[in-house]
């Protein structure tokens, strides 16, 4: 979460300040409880498959949990108030399958007027350690920071709903403290131990702080992890996460600390790195010195795991698709609430750690089961050789597509050669996006030929060193565009990239060309629309009412 002192809305806002004062919850006059704030998600900039808020400006996820059913609840940094950050409350939205959301009541709201609820976690209290649940073993507790001018403090709140509700607990702050720096909890269950094992930002002092407790109530600080990797000026986000280890042993699983950076990244504000060790329940040690990043492009920041997912399966995240350095100025909102939004959420991504021939352990990101949201194949070719595939897909309701291509069957080192590149253009202006792999099997992404949007920091192109498999003889790229985001992957997650891009005219076509590879290569390729998942939802009007009847 991000904190400035321009940013911590003091007193009351946009003149609404009639607090409702029901169980420390303060709720302006414009801004809904019990029901969802609702949007409308049709226009050329708004996701379809992407989570997007349904008006003002969404930042971090939190609080993300599947629960016993098998729904995840993903929570965000939300301003229902205004279309740029602050005044934080907790919005809410469900999904079975992490592309069809149902937008939900605001689950937590400030407890007054200078007061934010900024980023955390939540878990489920299966064995009831809290005391909160009498009757149940599904309770939730979220674990997040109360921000005010003076402090951050570690708080909780307790839903007897499955997550829909929650009743802050009366001795809050369970973690207090008189730093206004000290923040963003990310809580797990430590089964080895039978704690609670809580990771949480000393932005400043570029300390991760590990806390450990029996009950989520009371903490106990065991450790600190200091100035590791790139620090730009703050640390924020952190996550701590078993995962397992592709390749190793039968239930080889290392641990991954993430730390979000804001600002200081390399290609300027915010980024996200990681570090693969060991933890024991006080102590995370890494395996090595080197600092690595989640994605080699600028909108991908605060990522969050879910809770709940066993060390066996792959880890899921989502992350908030966008940058401090211009999030607040993009042209996805005007200037009043009510006109548009601003920000959207990475797909899922499911992870892993895989040892790869030159780098050594890496996280791999791929998208989670896109195809739960193909609508049709426009174009496939098995045996596309040095060529191009043309897709119109103006007719495509979304606008949204998901592609590959794969290059295999080479069989030594000497025949890796040759590119595929991919071109997404507006048929009306003539604007952009493309990228691809390059000699050597780098990959690109170049959002510099669209015109919507011009900002200083607003990078046109990104590029990271890609390898081809030798071992495998092949190299594969994948990506989904959906209206103003793009995210590539290669080699089904070595590298990934996540991009907005803002063009003033919808893009609608796909010029996908294979070149310069080996005359024994195979080159398949494939390209599927994707559902208008959000304007499907939308009324005659295109409103997006979300979960309004609730009982
Ligand atoms: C809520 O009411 C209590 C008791 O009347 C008062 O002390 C508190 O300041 C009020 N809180 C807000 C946010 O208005
Ligand atoms: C609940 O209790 C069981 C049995 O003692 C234990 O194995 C498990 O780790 C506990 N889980 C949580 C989340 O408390
Ligand atoms: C949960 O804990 C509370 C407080 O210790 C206790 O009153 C209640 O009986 C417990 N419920 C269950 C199901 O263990
Ligand atoms: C961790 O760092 C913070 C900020 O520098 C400090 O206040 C705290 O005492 C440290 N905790 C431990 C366990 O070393
Ligand atoms: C974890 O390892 C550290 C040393 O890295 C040690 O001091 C600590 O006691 C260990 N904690 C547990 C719970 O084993
Ligand atoms: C695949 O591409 C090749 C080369 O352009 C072309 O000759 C062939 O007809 C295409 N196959 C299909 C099924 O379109
Ligand atoms: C294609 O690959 C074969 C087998 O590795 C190799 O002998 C040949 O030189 C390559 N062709 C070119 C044009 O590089
Ligand atoms: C592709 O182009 C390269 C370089 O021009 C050539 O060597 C190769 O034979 C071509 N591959 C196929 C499959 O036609
Ligand atoms: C590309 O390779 C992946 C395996 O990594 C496979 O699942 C997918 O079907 C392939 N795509 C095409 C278009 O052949
Ligand atoms: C999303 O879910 C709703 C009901 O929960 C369903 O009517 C709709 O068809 C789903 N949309 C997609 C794209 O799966
Ligand atoms: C759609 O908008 C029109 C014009 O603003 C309004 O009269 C009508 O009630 C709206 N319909 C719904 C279902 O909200
Ligand atoms: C709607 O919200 C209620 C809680 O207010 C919840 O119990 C119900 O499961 C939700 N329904 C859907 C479809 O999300």
């Amino acid at each position: 979460m991000l904190y400035t002192v321009a940013l911590t809305i003091a007193g009351c806002f946009l003149g609404f300040c009639s607090a409702q004062n029901a169980s420390s919850t303060y709720s302006q006059p414009n801004v809904p409880t019990g029901t969802p704030v609702p949007g409308n998600y049709a226009g050329p900039l708004r996701p379809q498959v992407h989570f997007s808020p349904p008006q003002g400006f969404m930042n971090d996820p939190n609080g993300m949990f599947r629960d016993a059913e098998g729904t995840y609840h993903l929570y965000y940094q939300y301003n229902p108030t205004a279309n740029v950050a602050g005044n934080q409350h907790w919005g809410h939205a469900t999904s079975r399958d992490l592309y069809n959301w149902t937008n939900q009541a605001i689950a937590i709201f400030p407890g007054g007027p200078t007061e934010g609820i900024f980023s955390g976690s939540a878990v489920i209290d299966w064995n009831n350690t809290s005391g909160f649940f009498p009757d149940q073993n599904n309770g939730v507790v979220a674990i997040y920071t109360v921000n005010t001018p003076e402090r951050q403090t570690q708080d909780i709140a307790y839903s007897y709903d499955n997550g829909f509700s929650f009743t802050k607990y009366e001795k809050n702050p369970v973690i207090p403290s008189d730093s206004t720096q000290f923040r963003d909890p990310k809580v797990i269950w430590h089964e080895p131990t039978s704690r609670w094992v809580m990771v949480v930002a000393y932005p400043i002092d570029f300390e991760i702080g590990i806390f450990s407790s029996p009950n989520l109530i009371d903490w106990t600080p065991e450790s600190n992890v200091s100035r590791i990797g790139l620090t730009g000026l703050q640390y924020e986000c952190p996550n701590l996460v078993e995962m397992r280890v592709d390749g190793g042993e039968d239930g080889d699983t290392h641990w991954v600390l993430l730390i979000s950076i804001n600002p200081g990244a390399p290609l300027g504000g915010s980024i996200t790195e990681y570090f693969i060790g060991d933890f024991n329940g006080t102590h995370f040690v890494p395996l090595d010195a080197t600092t690595r990043f989640t994605d080699f492009a600028k909108d991908n920041y605060a990522g969050q795991f879910f809770y709940g997912i066993g060390a066996d399966q792959d880890q899921i995240s989502i992350n908030w698709a966008s940058n401090w350095q211009y999030t607040n100025d993009v042209p996805t909102a005007g200037k009043e609430i009510g006109d548009g939004f601003r920000s959207a959420m990475s797909v899922a991504r499911g992870h892993y750690l895989k040892e790869l021939p030159r780098q050594g352990l890496a996280l791999i990101s791929y998208p989670l089961d896109i195809v739960s949201v193909v609508e049709s194949e426009l174009a496939r070719n098995d045996s596309l050789g040095n060529s191009t595939v043309f897709v119109d897909y103006s007719n495509v309701q979304s606008g949204a597509l998901y592609f590959e291509a794969n290059i295999t069957g080479l069989t030594d080192s000497a025949s890796l050669q040759g590119a595929i590149n991919f071109k997404f253009l507006s048929s009306a202006s003539g604007e952009s996006i493309s990228g691809g792999t390059y000699v050597s099997g780098d990959v690109w992404l170049d959002r510099g030929r669209t015109n919507g949007f011009s900002n200083p920091y607003f990078n046109d192109k990104f590029s990271q060193a890609g390898i081809y498999r030798e071992e495998l003889g092949e190299w594969r790229i994948s990506g989904i565009i959906d209206r103003s985001i793009i995210e590539i992957f290669l080699n089904d997650g070595e590298l990934s990239a996540s991009s907005v891009f803002f063009p003033n005219s919808p893009l609608d076509m796909m010029v996908l060309t294979v070149s310069g590879i080996n005359e024994t290569a195979i080159a398949n390729v494939g390209v599927w629309s994707l559902r208008a998942v959000w304007e499907e939802k939308g009324d005659v009007n295109g409103t997006v009412l979300g979960n309004v009847t609730t009982t």
